[in-house]
């Protein structure tokens, strides 16, 4: 994820650009940068960037001249959050600059391409690729070069691009958002209306393999053929507030939401090549050990079953605070340090701790160069985009999602996963966006259970093997965003003790998908049911015996029961939200939480 504006006008740009990027850095932040087509035009490129926040961009560029420009605040997915890297990035020639929001999948194969052709970069970046594409096809019609560079490129993408000696700005669009605004005189393309809705209430909204092209007085949209396309304007009255949130009450529910696509982005060309990761080549773990706090913890602890299933890796899992006190272990296990944020102190401690026991060291995180990074012998990069709600969703969900691509490349490389068995996995990964929607279109149905039992002070959640994590997962979001106090619990542990607490008061959620584990769920719903608390059980769509044993059913679409954690949880995410927002509570900033935990 990544925020980029472009103007074209009768003012000067430098100001307008800065003013609609504040605006968006909530989509990105490590870095940023500006390109205006010089005044007059033939001038060249006026071209800035730097690391850091947009008010670092902001006190250290020069003064720019010109009517046309682009701009980018980054969250860095190909490449560290490093000057060079950051946006916008330019060709050879330095008369070009490009802007980009997405994932090049294959930019590798693109840019051996261009170096053999002479071609040299500066950066680390999918993007700097595009950018001498288009160069290379430039004949003066920057339509017709952009569109030929775009048949080259796979991925996702939001481009901007500016040429100097142009008064135009040219557009694309597959997957990534993007919007132009129309104003009196100048018109503008942003990743989304909340960076012009100061400028304009009237939007065009650019669809899938659309081609733009802008100048002051004109827009023309152009469909993946190349053929023109009419399009009325939008007229859009979000306030501001409401824009950056793309109209959702809270950034929970807007990153909730946005898990389809965070999946599909995670997945996004790792899983085409045969061939291994080079860390992992020749080198077979007999153990893993997943050390993580918190929310992340419990996507360790899915893990620990998806390793164990797909690798046969014995596989523990550890609170990050607490593996320091842990005994050095004989074999040397492959140390799996999961934090979204890069930064949590404990878990930067259980690095360092991993390293001088002379362990191997890969961490899973969603910032690009974050501390962690810097700890670990390998990263896997969750491309769940910023997160701005306190409550962890998207970035738990992509956690798990590194988790099966890291167990298919253990069980590849130790052979306990054959070519068949991964191209099956590969395939079901790729439609586990699909289970996830349809989730989210139930959220109604959610919503009015929700709405039964958001007066409870007590709520317990049960599951069994790889959604036992989940029902701990389902019960820390419940708490730490409603203040209800939640509880999760293997269910066969209810009976060694947790069963005194529980009364017609303390509604308990029940994991029940038709897996190995579903006759010993019903017996433990039972169990429940006997002591007069009411249960709300989550099940497979079509299961006709669930609703004889709960009060309420929650379905979701029949899947594999490895897979069953992602569509449970979304579940669980938006029942602690809407408990939330019943009971009145703070969503996004709940009371005592930090976003990232730098203390230990
Ligand atoms: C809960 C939540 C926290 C974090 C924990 C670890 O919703 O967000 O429990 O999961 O503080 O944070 P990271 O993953 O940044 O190390």
């Amino acid at each position: 994820m990544c925020g980029i504006v472009g103007y074209a006008g009768g003012r000067n740009a430098q100001p307008i650009l800065l003013d609609c990027l504040k605006r968006l850095e909530y989509r990105g932040y490590d870095s940023a940068g500006i390109a205006v087509v010089g005044d007059p035009i033939q001038k060249g490129l006026q071209l800035f960037k730097s690391k850091g926040e947009i008010a670092v961009l902001e006190s250290s560029m020069p003064e720019m001249t010109g009517t046309v420009g682009i701009a980018h605040t980054r969250w860095a997915t190909q490449g560290r959050p490093t000057t060079e890297n950051a946006h916008p990035l330019s060709d050879c020639t330095n008369r070009l600059a490009v802007v980009h929001n997405g994932i090049i999948s294959n930019f590798m194969e693109v840019k051996e391409h261009l170096l053999a052709t002479g071609h040299k970069f500066v950066s680390e970046t999918d993007t700097e690729v595009f950018a001498h594409l288009v160069e290379a096809e430039m004949n003066g019609d920057l339509v017709a070069a952009v569109r030929k560079a775009l048949e080259k490129v796979e991925g996702t993408y939001a481009f901007v691009v500016v040429s100097a000696g142009h008064d135009e700005i040219v557009a694309a669009r597959r997957e990534s958002p993007l919007v132009i605004g129309l104003g009196d005189g100048e018109n503008f393309v942003a990743s989304d209306v909340t960076a012009l809705l100061k400028y304009t209430s009237r939007f065009l909204h650019v669809q899938d393999g659309e081609v733009v092209s802008l100048t002051r007085d004109e827009v023309r949209i152009f469909d993946s053929e190349g053929t023109a396309v009419e399009r009325r304007p939008e007229k859009i009255t979000w306030s501001l507030e409401d824009a950056e949130k793309g109209g959702y009450p809270h950034f929970m529910l807007k990153e909730i939401y946005e898990q389809p696509e965070a999946i599909h982005d995670s997945l996004l060309g790792r899983m085409e090549s045969a061939e291994p990761e080079p860390f992992f080549q020749g080198n077979s773990f007999s153990s893993v050990k997943i050390v993580a706090c918190g929310t992340s913890y419990h996507a360790g602890l899915v893990g620990k079953y998806i390793i164990e299933e797909l690798a046969k890796v014995p596989t523990t899992v550890q609170i990050s605070s607490e593996y320091r006190y842990s005994p050095v272990s004989r074999e040397s296990p492959l140390v799996v340090l999961i934090t979204q944020s890069g930064e949590t102190a404990d878990t930067l401690g259980a690095a360092r701790e991993a390293r001088k026991r002379g362990n191997k060291t890969v961490g899973i995180a969603n910032v690009v160069g974050s501390a962690i990074t810097r700890e670990v012998d390998h990263v896997i990069y969750t491309r769940a985009g910023p997160e701005i709600g306190v409550a962890a969703t998207k970035t738990f969900v992509t956690q798990v999602v590194a988790l099966y691509l890291l167990a298919m490349e253990l069980g590849v490389q130790n052979r306990s996963l054959t070519a068949q068995a991964r191209r099956s996995m590969t395939s079901f990964l790729r439609s586990l966006p699909r289970y996830v929607q349809d989730v989210l279109n139930k959220a109604s149905e959610i919503e009015a259970i929700a709405e039964k039992y958001a007066r409870s002070d007590d709520m317990f959640f049960i599951g069994r093997s790889i959604n036992y994590p989940i029902a701990l997962e389902g019960a820390l979001k419940t708490k730490e965003i409603s203040y209800i106090h939640g509880e999760g619990f293997p269910a066969g542990e209810l009976k060694h003790g947790p069963l005194a607490l529980l009364s017609k008061d303390s509604p308990v959620v029940a994991i029940a998908v038709r897996d190995h584990t579903y006759e010993k769920m019903l017996g433990n719903i039972s169990e429940v049911s006997a002591r007069g608390s009411p249960v709300i059980a989550i099940g497979f769509e079509g299961d006709t015996d669930l609703p004889k044993f709960a009060d309420d059913v929650l379905s979701i679409r029949q899947l594999p029961p490895i897979f069953t954690p992602v569509p449970v949880i979304v579940a669980l995410q938006l029942w602690a939200y809407h408990l939330a927002r019943i009971r009145g509570c703070p969503i996004d900033k709940p009371r005592n939480i930090a976003k990232t935990v730098t203390v230990e």
